[in-house]
């Protein structure tokens, strides 16, 4: 069908139309969809625990869509490369780790540090040099706090990038528990759930009776920052609460005081909690990545590290950090089912319908669209 240029007549007539009906366009929750925002490549993150990696192996992650082999020869650092041999792309992870080398499983071609093919053996020494066709893509790599870093973004731009903070995983003084579950959330929902803590109904179980109190926030280009105290409602504080807190007091006929001031920081892509206690010094510290690993950026997995100040009696905090896994990982748990809830809910009516009302989450959620990339397919 061949249709005729519209008149200047019809132009005007559909630009009075379209204007018309501009408060019907779409705003920006559909057209902006942060769920269908990917995380910028171009930071450190990590992608697997050190202890997960013997000596003489590799494993298999994936950042998003892309396939990570981590290698850990004999000797020397870990290494990190695409985790596609490049003869017939099956992964180098099921490979064998040889000096510092990986060697594919299938035909044997063997890959260095750099990604460079360095032997394909079944075509002799003398005619590797020429015949070798190709490498696979390295990736920048750190190993710190327990942790394998890779930088999957632009390798020049690696020694740049900004490297987060460990809370206080090398300080004496803290115990720091690591954490590390897989949410089948965009990580995205991770960071709002973090950061809007006025959420605490749903932890009613476990918190006993608190109330948020939102004491303010700060935002910057890189960051977003809320600060709250935790008001007790009722007076049943949780054994392992109390222990590291102290005994807070409730009194129905008083204003609760300010105990703790409870600070959850984004600064792009990491984010962190820290707990001042009244005199303002630090007794708790928490840092969590949430790192995609699925090409449809539909799941994440954490890397957390939570870390906190040794009580002054010896070996308490030992005695009770069991009973403070169990606390954690129960409040963690809540968590992770209700951001999968609104993952699934965000599936089902094909988009981000949610309706935010407070001030800080709106700008976590501009900040997060502003340093994101959009979704690759
Ligand atoms: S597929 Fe890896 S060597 Fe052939
Ligand atoms: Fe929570």
């Amino acid at each position: 069908m061949i249709l005729s240029k519209p008149s200047l007549y019809e132009n005007y007539a559909l630009l009075l139309i379209s204007l018309l009906f501009e408060h019907e366009y779409p705003d920006v929750n559909t057209t902006n969809d942060l769920r269908l925002t990917d995380i910028s490549p171009d930071f450190w993150y990590p992608i697997a625990w050190s202890k997960d990696l013997k000596r003489g192996k590799t494993i298999g992650r994936y950042f998003g869509k892309h396939p990570i082999a981590l290698i850990r020869p004999k000797k020397g650092r870990v290494f990190a490369l695409e985790d596609r041999c490049a003869h017939r792309q099956v992964p180098l992870s099921k490979g064998v780790v040889e000096g510092d080398s990986i060697k594919c499983c299938y035909h044997g071609w063997a890959y260095g540090r750099a990604g460079q093919c360095v032997d394909i053996p079944y075509l002799g020494k003398d005619a590797n040099k020429e015949r070798i066709p190709n490498c696979v893509k390295s990736y920048p790599c750190r190993e710190t706090g327990g942790m394998i870093f890779i930088f999957p973004g632009e390798p020049e731009k690696a020694d740049s990038a900004a490297f987060p903070r460990l809370a206080q995983v090398y300080n004496p003084a803290f115990k720091t528990r690591r954490f590390n579950p897989s949410v089948r959330c965009h990580y995205t929902f991770m960071h709002e759930n973090l950061m809007d803590m006025n959420h605490q109904f749903l932890h009613r179980r476990q918190m006993g009776q608190i109330k948020a109190r939102y004491l303010g926030g700060d935002n910057g280009d890189n960051f977003v920052e809320a600060r709250y105290s935790f008001a007790r409602t009722g007076n049943q504080q949780p054994l392992a609460e109390r222990l590291i807190f102290g005994k807070h007091k409730y009194d129905p006929n008083k204003v609760q005081p300010v105990e703790e001031v409870v600070t959850i920081r984004t600064t792009y892509p990491y984010q962190s909690l820290h707990i001042h206690d009244k005199d303002g010094d630090l007794i708790m510290e928490l840092f969590a990545a949430y790192v995609p690993d699925s090409p449809e950026g539909k799941s994440c997995q954490t890397f957390g590290l939570l870390s906190v100040l040794r009580p002054k009696t010896p070996f308490l905090i030992d005695i009770i950090w069991p009973a403070l896994g169990v606390f954690t990982n129960r409040i963690f748990h809540e968590d992770k089912e209700i951001v999968e809830m609104e993952q699934k809910a965000w599936e089902e009516l094909g988009g981000d319908h949610n309706v935010e009302v407070f001030p800080i989450v709106k700008k976590l959620r501009e900040l997060l669209l502003r340093h994101g990339v959009p979704h690759e397919a």
